[in-house]
């Protein structure tokens, strides 16, 4: 049964993985085995993860900051991470902001700038889709891999001045579906996992600029009636990173606690 989860071997990129669920999922596809390649803006917070991670995993990990967000920069952090490994087998465009400007507040319609708009689409939706662009080819030819895209149960419900945020994350649903029947042939599977509430920094954004008890309301939505710990993504990102998942592309996975 282990061996249907075990990623000894494989190359793991995890962008936006210096802290909140991307740091578990790093965390969780190490201790499966793989080598982990750790992104976000801050260098040295990149390093910092990576040498936490390999003293609990013993696997190496690669801190490689990149603006995931830029689209010119993307290309040069995919060749560092072929380059350090030689492979990569598992995706993961987990980084991920409401607003970009100011943390977790609200953008109502009328207030949405240009700036806004292109700066949230470019990190949460264009440099996904550039990241998959350029390493599904290269996954196919080494034989296959698994691309993972995080978006949010705000991909299916509204809310008020959410829109640029999930409509940014239904557009990455939309990509899911199609990068999965692009690439089936070449063994490459792409799926979705939505998260419902988890206490993260975005989340203690949201309460601090959204909304006081942003957190509580959120708890109440799930039928859990509680906001998840980081950790719990970790079963979620192994299922779909290794063969445990093998006959599964194209789809997206609520992981929510119970959210309709
Ligand atoms: N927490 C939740 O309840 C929740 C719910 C639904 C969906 N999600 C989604 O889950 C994902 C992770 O969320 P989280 O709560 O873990 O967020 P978080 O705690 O705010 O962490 C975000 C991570 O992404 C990095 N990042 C931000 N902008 C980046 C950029 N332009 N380029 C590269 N890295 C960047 C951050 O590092 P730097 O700031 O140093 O760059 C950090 O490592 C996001 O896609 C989010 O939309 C979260």
């Amino acid at each position: 049964m282990h061996e249907l989860f075990d990623l000894t071997g494989k190359v793991a990129i995890v962008t936006g993985s210096t802290r909140g669920l991307g740091k578990s999922m790093a965390k969780g596809l190490a201790q499966a085995g793989a080598a982990v390649v750790i992104n976000g803006r801050s260098a040295e917070a990149c390093a910092a993860t990576a040498a936490e991670i390999a003293a609990i995993t013993g696997r190496e990990m690669l801190p490689l900051a990149c603006d995931v967000g830029d689209w010119n920069q993307i290309p040069a952090f995919v060749d560092q991470a072929y380059d350090r490994f030689g492979r990569v087998d598992v995706l993961v465009n987990n980084a991920g902001v409401n607003n970009p400007d100011l943390g977790s507040s609200p953008i109502p319609v009328t207030q949405i700038t240009s700036e806004v708009f292109d700066r949230l689409f470019a990190i949460n939706l264009k440099g996904p889709v550039r990241l998959a662009a350029l390493i599904a080819p290269r996954m196919g030819a080494a034989g296959g891999g698994a691309i993972i895209n995080v978006t949010s149960f705000g991909a299916y419900r509204g809310g008020i001045g959410l829109g640029l945020y999930g409509a940014s994350k239904a557009g990455l649903h939309m990509f899911t579906k199609v990068m999965a029947e692009e690439w089936a042939g070449m063994n490459v599977r792409v799926n979705t996992i939505a998260p419902g509430p988890f206490m993260t920094d975005m989340m203690a954004d949201a309460e601090r600029n959204l909304l006081p008890g942003f957190s509580d309301i959120a708890a109440a939505a799930t039928l859990q009636k509680r906001v998840a710990h980081p950790d719990e993504i970790i079963g979620t990102i192994l299922y779909f990173a290794s063969n445990a998942s093998s006959f599964v592309t194209g789809e997206d996975l609520k992981v929510t606690g119970g959210m309709f």
